[in-house]
């Protein structure tokens, strides 16, 4: 089995370093299993190599933060440039997840992900989802639980617009750990 097959690759976009952040707890989660290695990708310095290495790679997680309701346009840039591996079903098969970051609780920041994962439906890619419970919903939930904005699709983390990307929950860093750990998990179960 070559090497590459254990990797996790995390695609992302940040604007105002927000989503920045979170990519790199995804990248923290997938590394706390032996034998997996995850990478980052900021897709604003993609060269050659790097294209290659997500070609090789085993599992794409892909981050953007939600812009007008939607994937930030260098994302969706990003999107389009794969194109020319849809068509070749390149990454087929590959297992894929994705993250997303926005201001307001909601900010439509669903939408975000459903971009994501029609991406990655289109690539004919499989879809890993976030598999803990939805948080603070309850009478003894708090903005501290895992998952406080109870996402099913991916990770959704909330950031106030007047504020830097040093000011963010830790709860939705410990849900992005647990999405690249869970990818961990799933990417060492099928190979
Ligand atoms: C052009 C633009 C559009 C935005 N649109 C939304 C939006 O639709 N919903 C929302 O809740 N926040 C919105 N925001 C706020 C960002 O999603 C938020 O600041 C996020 O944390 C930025 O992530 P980043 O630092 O990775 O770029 C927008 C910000 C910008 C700059």
């Amino acid at each position: 089995m070559e090497e590459t097959n254990r990797v996790i690759a995390v695609v992302y976009y940040s604007g105002y370093g927000h989503t920045a952040r979170l990519a790199e707890a995804v990248r923290e989660g997938g590394n706390a299993l032996d034998g997996v290695e995850a990478r980052l990708y900021d897709i604003t310095r993609l060269d050659d190599d790097s294209w290659a290495e997500l070609d090789a790679a085993a599992a794409l997680v892909f981050g953007a933060p939600t812009y007008m309701g939607s994937a930030a346009a260098k994302f969706k840039a990003f999107m389009e440039d794969t194109s020319k591996r849809w068509f070749s079903r390149a990454w087929k098969d590959k297992l894929a997840a994705g993250f997303t970051c926005s201001a307001s609780q909601s900010g439509d920041k669903l939408n975000t992900l459903v971009q994501l994962v029609t991406l990655a439906s289109q690539h004919g890619m499989l879809w890993v989802g976030l598999d803990i419970l939805g948080g603070n919903n309850s009478s003894k939930g708090s903005p501290d639980d895992l998952n406080r904005l109870g996402c099913y699709l991916g990770v959704m983390a909330q950031a106030n617009a007047d504020q830097g990307a040093e000011v963010m929950r830790e709860s939705d860093f410990a849900t992005a750990r647990r999405l690249g750990e869970r990818m961990a998990e799933q990417l060492l179960r099928l190979r």
